[in-house]
């Protein structure tokens, strides 16, 4: 699964890239990182209510759904966090979850573990230079990450490469014209109709979710090639 030439290290259960050198790839810590122990507390208490003016149970209620058929696939997730996907994500699959802050993935290690995830592997990683061979996957997950991206052409770009054809890539991010709160959301934020025409541009097939939950857009692009 994982690229020729790429050597990874094994630390509490996290892989991290061996780079030229011997070093360990790291990353400018995200802004959760320092604040690993207290992330779901502050996504629960204050992220959802009041950033997206949503509901953290309805968002796993949404993709769960989604994915309430999904079974022994190779799912990958780009943006991984502490490991929310155990809410919404049956436990029979394989998962390879990546992310930035090792902090955050030392979290998701401990929550896949709680929730009977026989086969789940973590990464160091970004989201816009996987260290995956091509089509290794069947599913890939990106929720609550995309505007965090500095590149989200580069982003779908690795999707298309790492993803079998007939992958789905699901998506959930805050979008400017649900935030009906007015609040102010971190990154770089893009309309639903931007979303759509940065998939198609990718030869990406988009495809809204059904769904109201704060500012939050669910959608679903289909890789084809
Ligand atoms: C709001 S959190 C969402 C995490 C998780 N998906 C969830 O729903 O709780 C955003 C995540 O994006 C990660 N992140 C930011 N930039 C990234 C990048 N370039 N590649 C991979 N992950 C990144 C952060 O470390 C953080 O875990």
């Amino acid at each position: 699964m994982l690229k020729k030439g790429i050597t990874v290290s094994n630390k509490k259960g996290v892989h991290f890239i061996v780079e030229d050198g011997g070093s360990l790839l790291k990353f400018k810590p995200w802004l959760g990182d320092a604040f690993s122990f207290l992330y779901d507390f502050i996504m629960e208490k204050s992220i959802f209510p009041q950033k997206f003016g949503g509901d953290m149970n309805r968002h796993y209620e949404i993709l769960g759904k989604e994915l309430l058929g999904v079974h022994e696939k190779r799912v990958l997730e780009l943006a991984t966090g502490s490991g929310s996907a155990v809410n919404f994500l049956p436990n029979d699959n394989h998962y390879t979850g990546t992310d930035i802050s090792p902090g955050l993935l030392r979290k998701a290690v401990k929550n896949f573990r709680t929730a009977g995830f026989k086969d789940a592997e973590f990464y160091v990683t970004s989201a816009d230079d996987l260290p995956f061979d091509d089509d290794s996957f069947d599913l890939v997950l990106c929720i609550l990450s995309l505007n965090f991206f500095n590149d989200i052409h580069r982003f779908l770009q690795e999707v298309k490469r790492v993803a079998v054809p007939t992958a789905l890539l699901i998506c959930s991010v805050p979008v400017p014209e649900r935030n009906k709160v007015h609040s102010t959301i971190r990154g770089t934020l893009y309309s639903e109709e931007e979303f759509r025409k940065i998939c198609e541009g990718h030869g990406l097939t988009y495809e809204t979710i059904p769904s109201e939950n704060g500012a939050l857009l669910y959608f679903i692009a289909t890789a084809q090639r």
